[in-house]
């Protein structure tokens, strides 16, 4: 056995993993990016600021119906507060919430539903959840906003089904 041409176990021990973890990483990468389509804030989702009162879907906050058990939810967040702060549903449902901010960065995460994102101003947040289980599904603002951050919240109703 010549020295320096011999691959020792405890050697590949540490070398396959430092291959195997990067490409690992990798992999995760393309997953989410192309299979579940988890992106960075696109300029698509860009929407003024300021304009946000005058500016589609947000003019009129609220709950649409898009077809049989899906819905989307327009919501604006601003310092203290969510438009709507209720929104309602039948059980089964599957809403996407469509969310943005006129002033500060706020957050927006449901309780008990798969929903949690942060909402900037100037950008569309959209986050989709299902509501099987009738019931109260608080929501509440998880990125501190100044003094009155603890007071931003709301809650989606859940209906028994009709
Ligand atoms: Cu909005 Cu904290």
């Amino acid at each position: 056995m010549r020295q320096g041409t011999t691959v020792y176990l405890y050697e590949l021990a540490w070398i396959l993993p430092s291959v195997a973890i990067p490409v690992g990483m990798l992999v995760a990468l393309l997953v989410t990016a192309f299979g579940a389509g988890v992106h960075l804030p696109g300029r698509e989702g860009r929407v003024d600021p300021t304009r946000v009162s005058e500016t589609a879907p947000f003019d009129r906050p609220g709950v649409v119906e898009l077809a049989p058990g899906r819905y989307e939810a327009r919501i604006v967040a601003e310092v203290w507060a969510f438009t709507p702060n209720e929104i309602r549903v039948p059980a089964g449902s599957t809403v996407t919430f469509v969310v943005t901010s006129k002033d500060v960065v706020h957050g927006f995460l449901i309780h008990g539903a798969n929903v949690n994102v942060m909402v900037l101003p100037g950008q569309v947040a959209r986050a989709t959840g299902r509501f099987n289980k009738p019931g109260e599904y608080p929501f509440l603002c998880h990125e501190y906003c100044g003094i009155a951050h603890h007071t931003m919240w709301g809650r989606v109703i859940v209906e028994a089904s009709r």
